[in-house]
């Protein structure tokens, strides 16, 4: 069943799911959480930190596993996505940080890890909730449009419009990472829930487009997630249009 909630505004989303979060957390404080990075899940990440800060939710037996990360970048270049996640969330929370795991983007065997990377989901159970972000051209996680995609976690060229998007974080495009680890279409599909985030005016396209013509291409990745059984998607009025 999908699921779409409108919330007035950045912050309303955040909290939204934060609430979400912070409710499964305290039902199955075992839980295993896929996380996303980006811009869009900040506002979520400050609410956890507050929630453990104020009410002290209790983050020691979460585990959690991220979409992706860029190849080339060590964990403690500030834009690898480990350094997004230990700066935005884990250093602020009692989790463990041994089972918070972000996909290598250094390994010299870099198809090893893919294939482990999905191991690893599977021997921790599979991931309980999955909370995703959307690039502007329909990405999920990095999966990129495209003739195909990948099933399993994999090893994937960033399209040129991911590459101008992002490299806004990066000191000049240069920098910016050309190829990313992602968790495969499939790796992400066997999570028992999934919460699709979108705020602001440039994901209005995406969203509607979702909404209005619910036709799976690889051309369009997000797509994809409509084949969810368990999808709810949470938007801003930004990124909404009745
Ligand atoms: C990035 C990440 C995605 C993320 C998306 C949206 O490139 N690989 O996992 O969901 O693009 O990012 P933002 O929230 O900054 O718009």
């Amino acid at each position: 069943m999908m699921k779409v909630v409108v919330e007035n505004d950045y912050d309303g989303v955040s909290k939204k799911v934060a609430g979400i979060l912070i409710q499964e957390i305290k039902s199955n404080p075992n839980i295993i959480l896929g996380l996303a990075t980006g811009s869009t899940t900040k506002g979520m990440y400050l609410e956890l930190i507050n929630s453990y800060k104020t009410e002290g939710v209790d983050f020691s037996g979460v585990r959690t596993f991220n979409l992706d990360e860029y190849i080339g970048l060590n964990g403690d270049h500030p834009q690898s996505y480990r350094s997004f996640m230990d700066e935005y969330l884990f250093n602020h929370i009692n989790i463990d940080k041994n089972n918070t795991l972000v996909p290598s983007g250094i390994a010299e065997d870099i198809d090893r890890v893919c294939r482990e990377y999905d191991k690893k989901i599977e021997d921790a159970g599979g991931i309980d909730l999955q909370i995703l972000g959307v690039g502007e051209n329909g990405h999920i996680a990095f999966n990129e449009p495209g003739d195909h995609l990948n099933i399993n976690t994999s090893v994937v060229k960033l399209t040129d419009s991911t590459i101008r998007v992002n490299s806004r974080f990066f000191n000049s495009i240069d920098e910016m990472p050309r190829t990313a680890i992602t968790m495969g279409i499939g790796s992400i599909l066997k999570a028992r829930k999934l919460i699709l985030l979108a705020t602001g005016k440039k994901k209005r396209p995406v969203i509607k487009q979702l909404l209005e013509n619910p036709v799976a291409s690889t051309y369009f990745p997000v797509s994809m997630l409509l084949c969810h059984p368990d999808l709810t998607i949470i938007v801003d009025r930004d990124a909404y249009v009745d």
